[in-house]
């Protein structure tokens, strides 16, 4: 199609031609409305346009005739031998109905990234999920991805924790858990901290700075100390991503870079990229954009007022930004990324403007395209942020744990006869998907009520529902004890004809055009649309066409499109992050 436009229209962006799935079967399989767009900005018209493409365009061995339709869509229908033909390949293996890029990029993922000293809480979960699915999802397309865990550990935390360490440690109470001991003593300290606090104590303050300072200036006994602090957290996040699948080729985190934010601000400072601002360093606004898209303004009472992007405070220490601008540097350089994938919360978004903004001020010819891929909040039933009854932040590890357990008795009502090490099994999987699919189904940016009863429903668009469909077509193989490995190509000269088949077959066909999707955009959720969709057009195809006991031929095909079905099922799951079982 792109060939084609190119052959009519030289000077046209061919790359911006997409033929799409159609949304209704009734004008097709797939649709492109794109020719419309082109002849309107050159004032052509778009039947016309759409016939002079046709007269270019050779699919006769895919498709029916070609129609133009309404103002100048171009409607496609597949032939049935061709889609007989694609799930032959795939039922050979050369594919599963998507192709690895040709032209792979190494793209950098950004995510998770919890801090020291402080347990991981829901927060992070969507950050570690969707990161993870992206990165998944990346590489079975063929790209290069690099996964790095930029961990919170360095900054002015660790002042008043190496306070709370010397004088208030509990060190039964640390060796119980770290993290809660270490957010205790955090949070003791910070209190007195506080001049606008109750139990504000000038001393503690005092004392806090004289602690980072010394351990800023690398005195052995609080590096000692951070040391410990790094070791003991980063040995339970590592608990939960063992739980959760996720792995990172990468965990440097700010630490990492301290000793380059100096030579940053100096090279910054000396391009005139930043400036002194009221006794500080930082970004300004150089009034090349509009101001409301300018990263370094923002509107207040009625004016343009500057919003610097500070890189080192007044006391001369350095910030996240600083150091999110040598990480951005580094990668550049040592990993030679073409694309950074930043995945935070919402709150983050004008810190990822301005990052961008000022990187490319400082580097304008980099080719390197940035992406923050910010999200929701969790919330409660009452609409607020999702908190435990007494008000603090969930953790994550409790979180998974109460997962499991509900898993466990959803799992126990069903199969009450499995043994319990093997029902404990199933009840992880499913536990842990249900938590996952539910953070990814909702579009990312809009906030979601968090709902036990809901994630772990058998119907409706969930995990459980999606395995649940997966073991249904496994066990359709054990009843007619098929091996679906051994299943010959079907008869060439059986087109698929119930419309239950058709249905069912094409979507499968659309399972690399979603993966590409969610690449894209960055939009897990459209994979899981998509599945909850083929989970269900496989019921409709089950109830309609029987399969073991279809005639020779009918039934190879109908064996064929059960087993592609499940196939597509455990791979989409997997970008997910989501095992499959054999049983639930
Ligand atoms: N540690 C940060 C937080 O918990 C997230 C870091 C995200 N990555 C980055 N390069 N800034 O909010």
């Amino acid at each position: 199609m792109q060939a084609a436009v190119k052959a009519v229209l030289p000077e046209a962006d061919a790359a911006s031609v997409l033929v799409r799935p159609c949304p209704d079967p009734k004008f097709g399989d797939y649709q492109s409305n794109a020719l419309m767009a082109l002849a309107r900005s050159r004032k052509l018209n778009p039947r016309q346009l759409a016939a002079d493409v046709l007269a270019r365009l050779d699919v006769r061995e895919w498709c029916e005739p070609v129609e133009i339709a309404g103002a100048g869509f171009l409607n496609f229908r597949l032939k049935p031998e061709a889609l007989l033909r694609t799930l032959s390949a795939a039922a050979a293996g050369e594919h599963l109905f998507f192709e690895k890029t040709g032209a792979p990029r190494t793209i950098v993922i950004d995510f998770s990234s919890p801090n020291v000293a402080k347990p991981m809480h829901v927060g992070h979960i969507r950050s570690t999920i969707l990161g993870d699915s992206l990165a998944r999802a990346l590489r079975l397309l063929g790209h290069r991805v690099i996964t790095d865990n930029h961990i919170g550990d360095w900054g002015t935390q660790f002042g008043m924790l190496i306070v709370g360490w010397k004088t208030s440690l509990d060190r039964a109470a640390l060796e119980a858990d770290p993290l809660a001991e270490m957010e205790r003593i955090y949070k003791l300290i910070s209190g007195r901290c506080d001049p606008d606090k109750p139990g504000f104590d000038a001393a503690t303050l005092d004392r806090a700075r004289a602690e980072l300072v010394r351990l800023q200036s690398g005195d052995p006994e609080n590096r000692a100390i951070w040391r410990e602090m790094i070791r003991l957290s980063e040995s339970q996040f590592e608990t939960i991503y063992r739980r959760l699948g996720v792995q990172f080729d990468y965990t440097l985190g700010e630490s990492y870079y301290h000793d380059r934010l100096q030579a940053v601000v100096d090279e910054l400072m000396r391009r005139g990229i930043a400036v002194e601002s009221r006794g500080a360093k930082a970004v300004l606004s150089d009034g090349s954009l509009e101001p409301k898209d300018d990263p370094f303004l923002i509107h207040r009472e009625g004016e343009w007022v500057p919003n610097p992007f500070i890189i080192q405070k007044q006391d001369g220490g350095f910030n996240y930004a600083t150091t999110d601008l040598a990480t951005l540097l580094h990668r550049l350089e040592n990993w030679r990324a073409d694309e950074i994938i930043y995945v935070t919360d919402g709150r983050q978004q004008l810190h990822f403007r301005q990052l961008f903004a000022t990187f490319r001020r400082w580097h304008p010819e980099a080719p390197v395209k940035l992406a923050h891929v910010w999200f929701g909040s969790i919330l409660g039933d009452d609409g607020k942020p999702f908190k435990t009854r007494s008000g603090e932040n969930v953790r994550l590890a409790e979180l998974l744990d109460e997962a499991e357990e509900r898993a466990l008795q959803v799992v126990t009502s069903k199969s009450p006869d499995l043994p319990e090490s093997v029902r404990r099994d199933i009840a992880r999987v499913v536990g842990i998907g249900a938590v996952k699919y539910a953070d990814l189904l909702p579009n990312r940016q809009s906030d979601y009520v968090f709902s036990w009863d809901k994630m772990l429903a058998l119907t409706g668009n969930t995990a459980p529902y999606l395995q649940y469909a997966y073991t249904r077509i496994r066990s359709i193989f054990r009843k007619g004890s098929v091996d679906p490995a051994a299943l010959g190509a079907p008869p060439a000269a059986l087109p698929l004809t119930a419309p239950e088949e058709l249905a069912l077959a094409k979507h499968l066909l659309n399972f690399g055009l979603v993966l590409e999707a969610v690449g894209e955009e960055y939009r897990p959720n459209f994979l899981c649309n998509y599945l909850y969709d083929l989970a269900g057009r496989f019921t409709a195809f089950y109830e309609n066409c029987p399969v073991l006991n279809a005639e020779p031929g009918r039934r190879e095909a109908r064996l064929l499109l059960c087993d592609l079905t499940a196939r597509v099922l455990q791979q989409g799951l997997k970008v997910l992050g989501i095992e499959t079982l054999e049983q639930m």
